[in-house]
């Protein structure tokens, strides 16, 4: 029996003036598709931007439905709008935010497994690293260099080749 170790590099910000103009521009952009999201039933919104290194932004919001599962979160509803817009675009970095009537949204809202998965996918299909960076309004602001290291043990396709 071996015990290991992994250690995930992320950066911690105290907010968003501590980011760079083009971090910002994003995280600024993150905030304008919550208002596109169509969230009646948790009354959740999330809002991705997504900078392609075209230097286009893609946008996407959590779209829900009344059969609950058919609903998907704006990370999956932005990153497959890209699979099938353009399906050759490299992704350079994505901001991720939230909001909620309900309550004050203090720390960073991260993305579910099943987006991390998706977010792993994208990455290793064009083999350079997605900068994610999770925007919160009125808190901290989280920053990884790679979805590697939101998701290390992601489910990878030579699993299938066998
Ligand atoms: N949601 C996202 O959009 N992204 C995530 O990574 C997790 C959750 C959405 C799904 C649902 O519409 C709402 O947030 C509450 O779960």
């Amino acid at each position: 029996m071996k015990s290991l170790n992994l250690n995930i590099s992320f950066e911690q910000y105290a907010g968003i003036d501590e980011l760079s103009d083009s971090e910002r521009q994003l995280c600024a952009l993150s905030e304008k598709a919550l208002a596109t999201s169509y969230s009646p039933y948790s009354k959740f919104r999330v809002g991705t931007a997504i900078r392609l290194a075209t230097g286009e932004v893609v946008l996407g919001s959590n779209q829900e439905n009344l059969a609950y599962p058919s609903g998907l979160c704006a990370e999956r509803v932005a990153l497959f709008s890209i699979g099938s817009t353009y399906p050759n675009a490299v992704i350079e970095s994505m901001a991720i935010t939230a909001q909620t009537d309900n309550f004050e949204i203090l720390t960073p809202v991260t993305s579910c497994g099943g987006c991390l998965q998706v977010m792993a996918e994208f990455e290793r299909k064009q083999s350079t690293p997605i900068e994610v960076i999770f925007y919160c309004l009125n808190g901290e602001i989280l920053k990884v260099p790679s979805v590697k290291s939101l998701l290390p043990f992601a489910f990878v396709e030579d699993r299938l080749e066998r």
